[in-house]
């Protein structure tokens, strides 16, 4: 039987994959333009660093990893754990009081594939880390805006919530678990299995009977204390530009046990039932938590497939591949080498050409130059290439040309340009 990509992978045909390259330039550049710099991590990390980040009882730790069999190493889930781990092993505090760090990178996460969820897939994100002030939160949240906008996405919007510190959540997550106890019979099994080992994320729940019974929980916001409360609005005001996407949402929990304070998420209506574009949100005690000092930290990521999904939904067109200025077509057995010769010297002054390689017709050659969009044809059969002449055609109109020596070739062509 045929061997086809395991299930929730995918391939990137050339169409595709250029894509995603022109989506993934821009990307940088808008990176670059907040001055965040590259960081690169290895695709699998120890085991441990993502159970003792994300948290041992989140989804993905508890079922979602692909960890080898010595059960050492885990191929990277997600970047925060890994780009903090870089952070304190390369002792970055060093060079900078704050780090602001971008990547593009796939993740793997053994999840149930469906529309804009993989077992393997691209994110980019950033991680802006050694600040703890409310602006390094809005920078975050306006360059994750200016990255979707910048592509042409419109249809999106911003679900922000602060889930306080860990002290104001666990006195939350106590009086959560005296409600839903009342419940238990009546929850979901997913809620049910929750109650016990992570009762936060019940909030996030989209099954309908759970979501009656959420009508009369305990409010997160109700357990926050005033300075959580300010630094929140204060957020909300320098975020005003943004005021007509913002929805504020205290449900907002995220499924990562590293969160505090500050968690968002940009939503569409657009793609289905995967409809998180990006998340992410303030990850004060990660760092501390494995091995550093005292460093609050806030990121985001976004999922490339979903951007992708939306940019079609939204109709938002990408640039095609660019195309070839020209194609040399041989008339005969032996100009096929000297061809060869002189695309070498075209290619070597940044002119994209193309020959044939297959001993075809010049009839078959002119087709094959059609199809790849060529801009101009030249036919060279042993009369030019003696004279060193050459007719240019413009496959646009079929205006034709006499061009003598290949330097007036490449004059022409580069001018086109
Ligand atoms: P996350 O919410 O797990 O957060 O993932 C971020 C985004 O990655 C999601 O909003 C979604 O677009 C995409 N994504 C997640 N899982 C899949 C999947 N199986 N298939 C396709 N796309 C997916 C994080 O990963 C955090 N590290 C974000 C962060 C950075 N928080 C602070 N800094």
């Amino acid at each position: 039987m045929q061997i086809q990509k395991p299930k929730g992978t995918y391939d990137l045909t050339p169409k595709e994959a250029f894509q995603r390259t022109y989506l993934e330039n821009f990307i940088r550049k808008v990176f670059d333009n907040y001055n965040y710099r590259e960081i690169r991590t290895p695709t699998f990390e120890n085991t441990k660093l993502f159970k003792r980040s994300i948290g041992e009882e989140t989804d993905i730790v508890s079922k979602e990893m692909y960890t080898f069999n010595d059960d050492e190493f885990t191929l990277k889930p997600e970047m925060t754990a890994p780009v903090i781990r870089a952070y304190i092993e390369n002792r970055m505090f060093n060079d900078a009081p704050l780090q602001k760090l971008y990547y593009i990178s796939n993740m793997y996460r053994r999840e149930r594939p469906q529309a804009g969820r993989y077992r393997e897939f691209s994110q980019f994100g950033a991680e802006s880390i050694g600040s703890a002030d409310v602006t390094a939160d809005a920078e975050m949240i306006f360059l994750a805006d200016a990255i979707l906008k910048g592509l042409g996405l419109k249809n999106y919007k911003i679900r922000l919530n602060t889930i306080g510190t860990i002290a104001e959540r666990s006195v939350f997550i106590d009086a959560l678990k005296a409600y839903l106890s009342d419940f238990s019979a009546e929850l979901s099994n997913d809620s049910k299995r929750r109650l016990e080992k992570n009762p936060l994320r019940i909030l996030d729940t989209k099954d309908p009977k759970d979501l009656r019974i959420l009508e009369n929980a305990p409010v997160l916001t109700d357990f926050l204390n005033d300075s959580t409360k300010v630094q929140f609005e204060k957020l909300l005001s320098i975020l005003k530009e943004l005021s007509d996407r913002i929805h504020v949402d205290s449900r907002l929990v995220r499924g990562f046990d590293y969160y505090t304070s500050t968690t968002f998420e940009f939503v569409t209506d657009t793609i289905g039932a995967q409809n998180a574009l990006l998340g992410g949100g303030r990850y004060d005690m990660l760092a501390e938590q494995l091995g550093a000092g005292q460093t609050p930290a806030i990121g985001f990521a976004a999922g490339m497939e979903r951007i992708e999904m939306a940019l079609k939904a939204e109709s938002v067109d990408i640039p095609k591949e660019t195309e070839i200025m020209l194609y040399i077509c041989s008339a005969g057995e032996s100009p096929r080498e000297r061809v060869l010769e002189i695309i070498n010297k075209l290619r070597a002054e940044g002119i994209k050409c193309e020959t044939d390689f297959l001993g075809r017709s010049v009839k078959s050659q002119m087709k094959d130059a059609n199809r790849m969009n060529a801009k101009y044809v030249i036919v060279l059969g042993e009369d030019e290439i003696n004279n060193d002449t050459a007719e240019l055609k413009r496959m646009s109109d079929g205006n034709t040309q006499k061009i003598s020596g290949l330097k007036q070739i490449i004059n022409y062509l580069k001018n086109e340009d």
